[in-house]
């Protein structure tokens, strides 16, 4: 079991955030706000998917996994809630969430469906997040020019990401879960992540007025495509989601424990899940 810490962050999102918040990188920032629109509806849904799959389980077997799925509860519930204090910051600049009703509706038309289904929607997502946040903790220079309490944000959010990676993945195996059905769910959740992230991102690019600019094409080149851009470096580690032996811990952690350790000065401890 994963020991999984509940953490209050202490940083202040009532005051405003600069409209290139991210190091005046329009690009990085787009993304980063499209990333975050998602969090409130998905991190809900992850919520709500692995209290369904693990109530679903047998006493015998719910009891080994009780306090990780605290402890990944109240990770999610935190995630959630301070990204909608800087969605509504964000929101200042002119910025539409069109991600969050388009994620509502077709969640809507899982009501009702067998609880694995969404367990596994959730380990597939969560092994994006994971990916994701391993590229955000190796690559910490991306948020250089940011305000100290949006680089903390994002790097506390990638830290307890990896820390809570295996939860779901561990609720779809105890419940039986196919392998058939857990590459499937991976496939779908790539081209709904990738095209809702991408057009989101357009979205907020065009609202900013930034999208026709050479400066943020490059950018996006760069951060996505480039030699240690996200999409091209977090490729292998997808793949080897379809591998039948695959387990979320296969992937290290070492940089979300050391950043933990390195900043405990930014949060307090509200829980353990031991
Ligand atoms: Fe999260
Ligand atoms: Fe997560």
């Amino acid at each position: 079991m994963t020991e999984l810490v509940v953490r209050r962050l202490l940083i202040d999102l009532d005051q405003p955030v600069d409209r290139h918040w991210c190091g005046g990188d329009a690009f990085l920032t787009a993304w980063f706000n499209a990333l975050s629109m998602s969090f409130p509806i998905g991190e809900q849904f992850f919520i709500d998917s692995v209290r369904a799959g693990f109530k679903a389980l047998p006493p015998e077997q719910q009891a080994p996994l009780r306090d990780e799925v605290q402890g990944f509860v109240g990770q999610e519930a935190t995630h959630r809630r301070i990204h909608g204090l800087f969605n509504a910051q964000i929101e200042k600049h002119g910025l539409t969430n069109h991600w969050e009703p388009r994620a509502r509706r077709r969640l809507a038309r899982m009501d009702g469906a067998d609880v694995r289904h969404g367990v596994a929607i959730t380990a597939a997502n969560e092994h994006f997040t994971a990916l994701f946040a391993e590229w955000m903790l190796a690559h910490p220079t991306l948020l250089d020019g940011c305000e100290p309490r949006l680089k903390t944000l994002w790097l506390w959010h990638s830290a307890e990401e990896a820390e809570h990676k295996s939860t779901a993945f561990d609720i779809y195996r105890a419940l039986g879960g196919s392998h058939a059905w857990r590459l499937r769910w991976m496939r779908r959740v790539t081209v709904f992540f990738l095209g809702d992230a991408l057009r989101q991102t357009v979205s907020n690019l065009r609202a900013d007025g930034t999208l026709w600019r050479w400066s943020t094409w490059r950018s996006a080149a760069r951060h996505l495509l480039g030699r240690d851009g996200l999409l091209r470096t977090s490729y292998a580690p997808w793949k080897r989601y379809f591998r039948r032996d695959f387990h979320p811990t296969q992937q290290h952690s070492d940089l979300s424990e050391r950043w933990l350790e390195a900043n405990a000065q930014v949060f307090v401890r509200v829980g353990s899940s031991t």
